[in-house]
């Protein structure tokens, strides 16, 4: 009986020590405390100024590949408390095909900053805030967008995000920015998603996509040849320095009515979640690029 209750104290302690602290948009000060990382020098989001950048007309563009392949399992949106997150499936090709065929079936990006790696497609997830007026983490030429949309990739030389993150050349996150217009025309790349918001308005709820899930349709129309690049972090904790980051100058139009469904999501405390972007970092010695593509006389 003693023993089991000191089991359980000596449990109830490890359980605590071991399990990463939560946290919250609204104390990110705290982040510092608890995730020691995050207070590093080379963390995201920053602010994104042509006036500051390297223009570069030469830099390779940016390749995404098999970005339209199906996925044969049903896609999952889970409101975690902080964004509505889709772990992308982990296709079992590998013991089907094995891993060599692995990175040339998956959705994956290579060229630009990244050069030769393959950065596999991990997850997407979103950011936004109260109002539409603002809600994206990175900001260009000083203003915020209504909401930023980012797709996690692993870089295939890594087996997991967890091994990816621990390395400066890990991951690539790949930003799209969108603002809502008055016009209010759907951006109906994202309706597959969006029509399950409704959902997972509560936190720790899931809920499959119904249509058939094409990582190509959330980027619709997007000219991916002009982007800001910079070496950056995570930007939720533990703000692992492992990102080339890759925004994209595009801004995407969207409608009022679409991110009003993402307005209505709840996180841990069931108060609304919002305004789940990060306070913008010190630039410090980094250097940004900015590619722009020549245009042709
Ligand atoms: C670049 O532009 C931003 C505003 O867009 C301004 O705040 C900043 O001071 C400018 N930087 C330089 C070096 O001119
Ligand atoms: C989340 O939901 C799952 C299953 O519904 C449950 O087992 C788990 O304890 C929940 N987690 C939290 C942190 O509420
Ligand atoms: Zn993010």
């Amino acid at each position: 009986m003693a023993n089991s209750l000191v089991f359980g104290v000596v449990l109830a302690l490890w359980i605590q020590y071991v399990s990463p602290a939560s946290f919250e948009y609204v104390n990110q000060a705290k982040w510092y405390d608890d995730y020691s990382q995050c207070s590093f020098k080379r963390q995201s989001p920053i602010e994104l100024n042509t006036n500051e950048s390297k223009i570069s007309y030469d830099l390779p563009k940016l390749y995404f590949n098999n970005y339209q392949m199906l996925y044969p399992q049903k896609v999952v949106v889970e409101n975690n408390g902080h964004t509505a997150n889709i772990n992308l499936p982990k296709v079992d090709v590998e013991s089907l095909f094995g891993k060599s065929l692995l990175n040339q079936i998956l959705p994956q990006i290579y060229g630009g900053p990244l050069h030769a790696d393959r950065f596999i497609a991990e997850s997407v997830h979103f950011h936004w805030g109260s109002k539409d007026t603002h809600g994206s983490e990175h900001v260009i030429d000083s203003t915020r967008h209504t909401m930023e949309m980012h797709i996690l990739h692993r870089n295939s030389k890594y087996d997991t995000v967890e091994v990816a993150r621990e390395n400066p050349d890990g991951l690539a996150v790949t930003a799209v920015i969108f603002q809502a217009h008055e016009d209010n025309y759907d951006f109906s790349g994202l309706n597959s998603v969006i029509e399950r918001l409704d959902m997972v308005e509560n936190y720790n709820t899931t809920t499959e996509i119904e249509s058939f899930f094409i990582l190509d349709n959330l980027i619709t129309g997007l000219d991916s040849d002009s982007y800001f690049t910079y070496e950056g972090s995570l930007t939720t904790p533990p703000c692992s320095e492992s990102v080339t980051w890759v925004v994209f100058t595009d801004i995407l139009p969207m409608s009022h009515f679409q991110m009003k469904k993402f307005h209505k999501l709840r996180d841990e405390h069931n108060t609304v979640l919002q305004n789940n972007y990060r306070s913008l970092q010190a630039k410090g010695s980094r250097v940004v690029t900015l590619r722009k593509h020549a245009v042709k006389k």
